[in-house]
């Protein structure tokens, strides 16, 4: 596989967006050792200091429809989190849809962009920041955020988990294409997902409400059992916490 590696950059999906656009191929990996405009979603920033954490990016030119999309974040966290839990034997978990927590700090985020025409796929950016070895956070996310180092009580090799975490996502992404939904990952993903079972706040545009989260079903939606009138609804966006 390609894989392009950086010193510094402003943002790896930035990046590999620019050169998607080239006609670099799929299955290209952007890698930078610091970033000088991460990106988070909901339009907020994301750090990545010089030398301690991991920003990447994967290139994908999915042959499936826009709409699916989505679905390829959802395996990116699965992934993220079965390597982290092979290599530093850390009990990391998804906090749906696509955060990685360990000990209920926030390790890793994802962002996904896409170029899309009417009905198909003309590139996808999968970026993936991940807190490996940082050992100081702002105040305003010390409570929410965290390490691998800091969890696990030692430095972490970045290659390796970079490794790991790719080997993973070829596997679950070979599942995936058999089918193109998640009917043979929802099981898995749901083991490994932190609000399984679990009492969750849905925060949607305009409104709130408390349910038990079911897990995922094929689509990637979220099954939630809300309380207060035993109805079953599906989450398909959104914050939950
Ligand atoms: C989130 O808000 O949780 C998503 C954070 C995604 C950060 C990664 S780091 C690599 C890639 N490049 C970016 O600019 N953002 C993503």
């Amino acid at each position: 596989e390609n894989c392009i590696y950086l010193e510094s950059v402003d943002s790896t999906n930035n990046y590999a967006k620019r050169i998607a656009e080239d006609g670099t191929p799929s299955g290209t990996l952007v890698v930078a050792d610091e970033q000088t405009g991460g990106k988070g979603r909901r339009g907020r920033s994301w750090s990545t200091p010089k030398g301690s954490n991991i920003a990447m990016t994967l290139l994908l030119r999915p042959r499936f429809r826009p709409e699916h999309a989505s679905r390829m974040t959802l395996l990116a966290a699965m992934a993220v989190t079965c390597g982290i839990r092979r290599v530093t034997g850390l009990d990391a978990g998804i906090k749906w849809p696509n955060d990685v927590v360990v000990n209920g700090h926030k390790v890793c985020g994802i962002l996904t962009e896409m170029n899309t025409e009417v009905d198909y796929i003309n590139y996808v950016v999968i970026g993936i920041g991940i807190n490996v070895n940082q050992k100081e956070f702002p105040e305003e996310i010390r409570e929410i955020a965290g390490s691998l180092c800091l969890e696990a009580g030692k430095q972490i090799g970045r290659a390796a988990l970079i490794a790991a975490i790719m080997e993973e996502l070829e596997r679950i992404y070979e599942i995936f294409q058999k089918t193109e939904d998640l009917s043979e990952l929802y099981e898995e993903y749901n083991q490994i997902c932190v609000n399984c079972g679990r009492k969750i706040r849905v925060l949607e545009p305009g409104h709130e409400y408390t349910g038990v989260a079911e897990g995922i079903n094929q689509d990637g939606e979220l099954m939630v059992v809300r309380d207060d009138t035993g109805e079953k609804v599906s989450v398909y966006a959104g914050e939950v916490s």
